[in-house]
């Protein structure tokens, strides 16, 4: 499962984290971060339709990879799994579900922001975390602080990462990648505004993992 979870982060620069009211805007909003070149995408548990609209991107979109985030509860890690999740991600560690995470046939991939927790995952064994929130718990100077001292952890900083700050993460050589909304921004999804979706993939696309 590490090898799958590190080729699923690998493919691009960019992981968009979405957050979907309809099936249909779950759809559109995935065919244009894929055509932009984003082909890993991660649909947050967030709303009453956030399992239907995973479900339909699994089945109408080909060529994406699309992870189930915000998982709080073990049963929603066996639901995003039923309704065809590709890896699974939390914004933090609990135990109970990192337990239902480790033992899913799916790769997942838990949050942390702190040493502490970084080191209580490489402990269980994990070479991968979401760090989060990345800029309020520090930004790219925390993430490179933990270079020395956990060589092995490799991290996708998510919350308040945009175009402006994404080289500064992707940079450093323990980021498999970076993860944020900003590619997908939620008023252009409204606005079914998907060619503004197409080129902010595109911009983030081109960015470049160490
Ligand atoms: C997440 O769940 O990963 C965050 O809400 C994304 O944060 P952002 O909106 O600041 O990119």
């Amino acid at each position: 499962k590490t090898e799958r979870l590190a080729a699923i982060l690998s493919r691009s620069p960019v992981l968009p984290v979405l957050t979907f009211s309809t099936p249909k805007a779950a759809v559109e909003t995935a065919k244009a971060l894929r055509d932009g070149g984003l082909m890993v995408l991660e649909i947050t548990m967030r709303t009453p339709q956030a399992l239907d609209a995973l479900r339909a991107v699994v089945e109408e979109v080909e060529g994406v990879t699309v992870g189930a985030g915000t998982l709080l509860e073990p049963e929603q890690v066996q639901a995003a799994i039923a309704a065809g999740a590709d890896f699974l991600v939390s914004p933090g560690t609990s135990s109970r579900v990192l337990a239902a995470g480790s033992e899913a046939p799916i790769p997942y991939l838990p949050g942390v922001s702190t040493p502490s927790e970084a080191m209580q995952l490489a402990e269980r064994g994990a070479t991968f975390a979401k760090f989060f929130p990345a800029g309020p718990a520090g930004g790219p100077a925390f993430l490179k602080a933990l270079i020395a001292p956990l060589p092995d952890l490799h991290f996708v900083p998510t919350g308040g990462v945009d175009a402006s700050n994404a080289q500064s993460y992707l940079s450093l050589s323990n980021v498999a990648c970076v993860g944020g909304s900003w590619v997908a921004p939620q008023d252009a999804i409204e606005a079914g505004d998907w060619g503004r979706i197409g080129s902010l993939a595109k911009e983030a696309a081109a960015l470049k993992a160490r």
